[in-house]
């Protein structure tokens, strides 16, 4: 996500500060930066950049350039609007009133814009950060407010996430800062005081915290830092001593990047679902640029991807055939060309891609382009190459994923493409209104539900810890168990370097299952209720001859444990929906493998985050 350092001292020149501060932002991932500089009651200076951090550092001499000793300065990851300098932030009113910088997504940005151009504001960007500045800037004049009062009342209209910093002209040396669902600490030294969206940032100048709650607010002096609550009150707060050294820092107390992404799924489905969910409770596909007439005309659905966004294509042709009755193909993208592809004018191509830089994904799409087929791509990186080149985008918000093997953007995709089937169903009449608020109101108790998987990670780690020198392992599944299975192997293979193989739960006596020997671990996924007795009876055929069987399946299923010698439950959900559930305690299970067989979970031996070659 996006970075914030903010940094106020009496004598100490801020830009060099926060540059170095942002430097130790920069393994969140980032495609611009910004910096605002104050010299006493002088206006602020803003300098922006694209790209990496050095174009900022060079075109403000490392920070020489920018007088003063207050400043706040950011690292963007594009949401709203694609990377350049316009969008990146510093934002500023038009007056340079208020300026602030913002991690986040403001849900209600465009009703906030359109209420704010009433008033005769203007936007320069396409960003929701300008709204929410200027959001500020209105109350701040409308009622001759300070600033703490300004930003209180901002938030009670803003709807979403966001850690806002923030100067005020009338204010200098002076930074406000606002959190919600964005994480924010403060920072305290006998140099000046700080604010930034995560540890590493100052840690170098101070490891005195205060970790900001839930709609507080805080005043920084260069002397001292004042808290408050929604209604403007004083709020007391006690220091908290960072133990931490500065590489544990970056994973935010974690002890890979693997296990801080596992522990960002519920916020990355929460993210990806409220971008598409309107206030009434609908899916609203309009940033996408798919109208019903569109949806309602589309004949066949070929899905096409690699690794695990290819099994997140695997699992939505499941979910998509049954609610839309809409026949979907799913290809690996590296097969899809060189088999001169047969496509109906009137089909949809779906590429689905957490980098949007994937040669054969990318390759894939100019090739259903060339057959003048309509592409839709559902893609991490906003301002990607196949976000640029699709003609429709359906982002998903998981943020910037650092570990190699993916788990939060994985899991971004998969919501992205059960919102996809059921808007498409419901458009085409397969899905009544009620049929459909039901549905939403389940998918939004999923976040909830893979945070309880994850608080149970301490079994499937003891579990992991029996079977770290497995030297095969398979798993069966019908269905959408099937598709879970291909995520869960894979997410076993690349970072512990066990063989795994995932088989249709029918298929393995066609030849598999003669590699079943006594103790060969065999993972059962049974979530989906008509087909749990019929994979019941291969996990049998498993045992007979000497498997050790772990089975997945969702609470009820008790007797699961007559059947597997290890059970996992997941909680009960929409039996379109399982995959979310289903995957956690896999994730789980092949990233303590890799940290029990003492291997790099992040970075495995022979693989590249974003595959950009053939
Ligand atoms: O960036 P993409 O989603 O296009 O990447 C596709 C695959 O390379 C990716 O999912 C890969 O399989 C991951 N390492 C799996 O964890």
């Amino acid at each position: 996500m996006c970075g914030i350092v903010g940094f106020t001292s009496e004598s100490m020149q801020a830009a060099p500060v926060l540059l170095q501060g942002l430097a130790k932002l920069e393994y969140r991932g980032y495609d611009s930066a910004g910096l605002a500089v104050r010299d006493g009651s002088q206006d602020p200076v803003v300098v922006r950049a694209k790209g990496r951090l050095q174009v900022l550092e060079e075109k403000t001499n490392g920070g020489l350039s920018l007088p003063g000793s207050c400043g706040i300065g950011h690292t963007r990851w594009a949401t709203h609007g694609e990377p350049s300098e316009r969008n990146a932030h510093p934002h500023i009113s038009e007056d340079l009133n208020v300026i602030g910088v913002h991690n986040g997504i403001i849900e209600n940005f465009s009703e906030l814009k359109e209420k704010l151009q009433r008033h005769d504001y203007h936007f320069y960007s396409e960003t929701d950060t300008e709204v929410a500045i200027k959001l500020v800037d209105y109350y701040y004049k409308k009622y001759k407010v300070g600033p703490i009062d300004a930003l209180a009342k901002s938030m009670v209209r803003i709807r979403g996430s966001y850690a806002l910093a923030v100067m005020f002209r009338d204010f200098p040396g002076e930074i406000y800062v606002a959190r919600k669902d964005s994480p924010m600490i403060v920072g305290v030294s006998s140099a000046g005081t700080f604010v930034a969206s995560d540890v590493p940032a100052i840690l170098q100048y101070t490891r005195s915290v205060y970790y900001m709650e839930n709609l507080e607010m805080a005043r920084l002096t260069p002397e001292q830092v004042t808290f408050y609550d929604l209604n403007g009150d004083v709020v007391e707060k006690e220091t908290t001593q960072i133990e931490w050294d500065a590489e544990s820092a970056e994973k935010g107390g974690y002890e890979h990047f693997m296990m801080k992404e596992i522990h960002e799924q519920p916020k990355a489905i929460q993210d990806t679902m409220n971008s598409v969910l309107s206030a009434e409770g609908r899916i609203d596909l309009s940033a996408t640029g798919l109208t019903d007439e569109i949806v309602r005309d589309v004949s066949e659905i070929t899905i096409v991807a690699c690794g695990s966004a290819w099994h997140v294509g695997m699992a939505a042709q499941y979910v998509f055939e049954d609610l839309t009755r809409i026949p979907v193909r799913v290809e690996l993208a590296s097969e899809f060309r060189y088999r001169k592809p047969i496509l109906k004018p009137d089909g949809l191509v779906i590429v689905i891609s957490q980098s949007g830089e994937t040669a054969d994904s990318l390759a894939a799409l100019r090739e259903a382009k060339k057959l003048g087929v309509r592409t839709l791509g559902v893609i991490n990186v906003l301002g990607s190459s196949i976000a640029r080149e699709a003609d429709h985008v359906f982002y998903t918000l998981a943020g910037p994923e650092i570990a190699v093997a993916t788990t939060k953007a994985y899991s971004a995709q998969l919501i992205a493409m059960d919102l996809l089937a059921m808007h498409f169903a419901h458009v085409r009449g397969l899905l009544d209104d009620d049929a459909l608020a039901a549905m939403i109101a389940e998918l939004q108790s999923l976040p909830s539900k893979v945070e309880q998987l994850i608080e149970n990670k301490e079994r499937i780690q003891w579990f992991a810890s029996k079977f770290s020198n497995a030297r095969d392992v398979f798993f069966i599944g019908r269905g959408l168990d099937y598709a879970i299975c291909l995520e869960g192997s894979l997410k076993m293979k690349e970072i512990s370097y066990i063989h795994s193989e995932a088989y249709a739960a029918g298929e393995l006596k066609h030849g598999t299952i003669s590699l079943i020997e006594d103790g060969v671990l065999v993972i059962g996924v049974m979530t989906q209720n008509e087909l749990y007795e019929k994979t019941v009876s291969n996990l049998v055929e498993v045992r007979s001859r000497g498997g050790y069987l772990a089975g997945i399946t969702s609470y009820g299923h008790y007797e699961a444990e007559d059947t597997v010698q290890f059970t996992v439950y997941v909680p009960k959900t929409d039996p379109h929906f399982y995959a979310t559930l289903a995957v956690v305690p896999l994730q789980l299970l092949g990233y303590y493998l890799a940290v029990a067989r003492g291997l790099d979970v992040d970075k495995p031996r022979n693989l590249a985050k974003s595959v950009t070659v053939e």
